[in-house]
């Protein structure tokens, strides 16, 4: 028995030996420069905003695939959470990434008020978040803090350089109509500034709850005030009900409509014969004659099978800059100042055009008039050229 189990134990021994190795050498590929990193992706996958969660993932998946699936070096691993676009679950919901998901770097998310409640958890644990879509203007402006970047916008954008569109065409009184929440509000806001810098009156302010699709009440009362435009703010599938409702209602032909972008983006197969012709203001547009946009189009079209739209390319964009800062540090997420400059000073060489962060860490960036055509949101102009945010409030700290 002595003898039998001798090479026995030898054997098990040096396997001890080459599990202690082997372990060792584990360790230090999983080193933490080497070891995957987590990105918590919060965004709506069901509700009014699914498909804009959905489009923004698979934009920022398209573009570390492009990048042989690693950034900075670092392999990624998605924590993926349905926010559903609830504000009241967004502390939870973005908390539970941190804290027990231990997520390197939150991705999320689209609708204002729950990005509000991500950037709050972001600042006060340090994480670094990245908001691919929601332009909840306070993101940039009183909550910026170095660990926080958008690629999207802010919802003054848009919304401001439609202001100055609609005073050019001559239009003198204008009612708006939004949901009533941060996103919608400011879009107003931002509107009516320019509108009425430019010599406009916004004469009425109507809202209807978010994510409600009943626009009978409001559809009447604007028929009523006869305005000389409207100005809405809406996306998804609430965008969708509405466009159709306004056309049904038979005001598209006597009440011009105009829009931030989202009401036609991503929506107009939906939409049909009810969008034609209608005029946005956003950030990116059909027909764009660059080759960095049509190579990122025929990638995405391959890859899902879809055509992209706004929310793919802000996504897509999310995971260049990560990739910036990565580079940068080679995927060593402690060396923190010098990944958040390598972002800050970064240049995206975006679908939409190439961009830069501003001091407040919000796209400068063009905007431009589009006219919907088809299935497409045509660029007519750039209606403003390099706009930055103004960034109210912001004290970088
Ligand atoms: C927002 O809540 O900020 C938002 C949602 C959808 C499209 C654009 C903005």
């Amino acid at each position: 028995m002595i003898f039998d189990s001798a090479p026995k134990f030898r054997l098990a021994f040096a396997s001890l030996v080459l599990a202690c190795v082997s372990g060792a050498a584990q360790a230090q590929a999983q080193a933490p420069s080497a070891a995957p990193l987590k990105v918590g992706v919060m965004l709506p996958f069901t509700g009014t905003y699914a498909p804009l969660g959905v489009a923004i993932e698979n934009g920022f998946k398209l573009y570390v695939q492009q990048q042989g699936g690693r950034l900075g070096g670092r392999t990624i691993d998605y924590v993926r959470l349905d926010d559903e676009s609830d504000p009241s679950k967004a502390s939870e919901n973005a908390s539970r990434l941190v804290k027990r998901d231990h997520v390197d770097v939150l991705l999320g998310t689209v609708h204002s008020g729950v990005a509000m409640a991500m950037a709050k958890v972001a600042k006060d644990t340090n994480t670094l978040l990245i908001v691919p879509n929601a332009g909840a203007d306070n993101v940039t402006g009183p909550l910026c803090a170095p660990n926080i970047f958008r690629t999207s916008f802010s919802n003054w954008q848009p919304a401001y350089a439609m202001g100055k569109v609609v005073a050019s065409k001559g239009a003198k009184r204008v009612v708006t109509l939004t949901w009533k929440y941060a996103a919608g509000e400011e879009s107003v806001r931002g509107f009516k500034e320019a509108f009425e810098a430019a010599g406009g009156k916004v004469v009425d302010e109507l809202t209807v709850p978010f994510p409600n699709v009943e626009f009978q009440a409001q559809l009447t009362q604007i028929a009523a005030a006869k305005p000389d435009a409207v100005y809405v703010f809406f996306a998804g599938a609430g965008a969708v009900k509405f466009v159709k409702d306004y056309a049904a209602a038979g005001l598209k032909d006597k009440i011009p409509l105009y829009g931030a972008g989202f009401l036609t983006d991503g929506t107009l197969e939906a939409q049909g014969d009810a969008a034609q012709g209608l005029l946005t203001t956003l950030h990116y547009a059909d027909g764009l004659t660059s080759a960095r946009d049509q190579g990122f189009r025929l990638d995405y079209a391959k890859t899902y099978k879809l055509q992209p739209d706004v929310y793919a390319v802000q996504g897509y964009d999310a995971a260049q800059l990560l990739g910036a800062g990565l580079v940068a540090v080679k995927g060593d997420m402690t060396q923190r100042d010098a990944m958040v400059r390598a972002m800050e000073q970064a240049k995206i060489d975006s679908p939409r055009g190439p961009f830069v962060m501003s001091k407040a860490h919000n796209p400068v960036q063009d905007i431009y008039l589009r006219q919907v055509n088809g299935h497409e949101n045509r660029v007519v102009l750039v209606a403003a050229k390099g706009l930055a945010d103004p960034a109210r409030g912001c004290r970088m700290n």
